[in-house]
Parts: C-alpha cells; structure tokens; sequence
C-alpha cells in the first residue's frame, strides 16, 4: 500500500518526537503492508519561512532515509507537504517554496477546521486554475462540511482529489467527522485514503485496519483503489479513477 500523508520527520511539526519514534513508525508502516509514505509535514504556517523550510526538510528526508536503509527498513520515502491555505500559495508552488507530492502536479491542502465553505472554494479554484491538482486532506474534518456534507460532491465535480483520514473513520475525530466519511464513502467521492500518521502509538503509520474495514464494508476494490491505485498514480503525476 502506499500512504500519502504521514507526519513521520521528527522536527518539522507536531509529528513524530524523534529519530527513534519515526524508525518506530517506518517499522509500523512496513509491518502493515506500506511500501511509499509521503513524508509530509505541515507547512505554510503563518510566521514560517517557506524557502528555509524546504531547505530543512529535505535535508531531513535524506537523513532519514540513510537511517532506514542502516536500520534495514524496507519502506520508500517521497517528498511532499501538507500545505495550510494561505496567502500568495501558487507564487510559493511555482518558486519551490513548498513542495508538491512527489514533484507532480498534485498539492496535498489543508484548511483550518473551522473555515468558511467559500475560503475551500476559493483556494481549490485558485490551485485548479494556476494547473496543480489539489488533495484536499481530510474534508469529513471541517466544520463547514460537517454542516453541509453536500460540499464535497462540489469540490469532487471541480477537479479536486478527497483524501479522507483513517482516524475519522474509526471516530477519533468525533461523530460528526465519521458521519461524513461515510457519507462521502457511501457516495464513492473519496479518491484517496491515508494515515495522517503523527505517532507510534495513537494516529498510527499502520492501514492494514482500514484496508480490513474498507474491504468489509465496500468489498476488497475499494482498498485497493483507495490505498494503492489512486496513490500510484498520484506519485506517477497520472489522473486518479474516480467512480463518477
Ligand atoms: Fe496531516
């Protein structure tokens, strides 16, 4: 399988602790049957300069994979970010001041929790236009969608990829967030499905819980588009299988 949102480089954000946790965490993702993790971090906070952080985080990767390959953890690491909506996000695209999933065309954004329905609009508009693709991490975790579910059917249509969280499923991010995974699930807008990993042992690098519950639920074609088609050919740059 291959995961396409996972917090696993220990210094850049609220993901894991160490060099120890994120050995921890590649040795889960392995165990569950990863093969690639997006190494994504937050980025685009505000206060936060942009060209540095891409400096620091691929320096990091390259440490970490040289620790992999010491450790003899077979799991590959592509580049990408988690990139928090904000001002003037193409122009950073464009001069590489935040970086895309595995340099192709797709943008793996984020909003606050609690922003309005129009600021998701605007910015899958801003992004669609300037050509990027984007991954809009985790709908079924916005208020506004929790409000109006009927969003995500919009922003499917627009062009955008719906990536849903693994937590939100299993109701770690409350009620209203697992109603609207199933709703978006029931409703095959869902392009992609991913860890969001932060750590060892809560938000875990493992899918092998959701692949079960997916193929239980919707029969074994919907992990396997969800965690392993639509992820390949997001890292290949190709267009992903949408079911409409
Ligand atoms: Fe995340």
């Amino acid at each position: 399988m291959i995961d396409l949102h996972a917090h696993l480089l220990p210094g850049l954000d609220d993901g894991a602790r160490s060099w120890e946790e994120a050995v921890e965490m590649a040795q889960t993702a392995v165990e569950s049957g990863i093969e690639t993790v997006a190494a994504t971090c937050h980025a685009n906070l505000p206060g936060r300069n942009s060209a540095d952080m891409v400096r620091v985080y691929r320096r990091r990767l390259e440490q970490f994979r040289e620790l992999l390959e010491k450790e003899r953890i077979p799991l590959r690491l592509v580049e990408g970010m988690e990139i928090l909506d904000g001002a003037e996000l193409v122009r950073k695209l464009k001069r590489g001041e935040l970086l895309t999933i595995n340099g192709t065309r797709y943008v793996l954004v984020e909003v606050r929790l609690d922003a309005p329905a129009w600021q998701i609009y605007r910015m899958l508009i801003y992004l669609l236009d300037a050509g990027y693709i984007p991954i809009l991490a985790h709908p079924e975790r916005y208020r506004c969608v929790q409000r109006v579910p009927a969003h995500v059917k919009e922003w499917a249509r627009m062009g955008a990829v719906l990536q849903l969280d693994k937590g939100s499923i299993f109701g770690r991010f409350g009620e209203g967030a697992a109603d609207v995974a199933d709703y978006m699930l029931d409703r095959q807008l869902v392009s992609l499905a991913a860890t969001d990993a932060h750590r060892v042992d809560v938000r875990t690098l493992s899918l092998a819980p959701l692949r079960d519950l997916l193929a239980r639920r919707y029969g074994s074609a919907c992990p396997e588009l969800l965690l392993r088609e639509n992820p390949k050919r997001i890292l290949e740059g190709n267009d992903v299988i949408r079911f409409r």
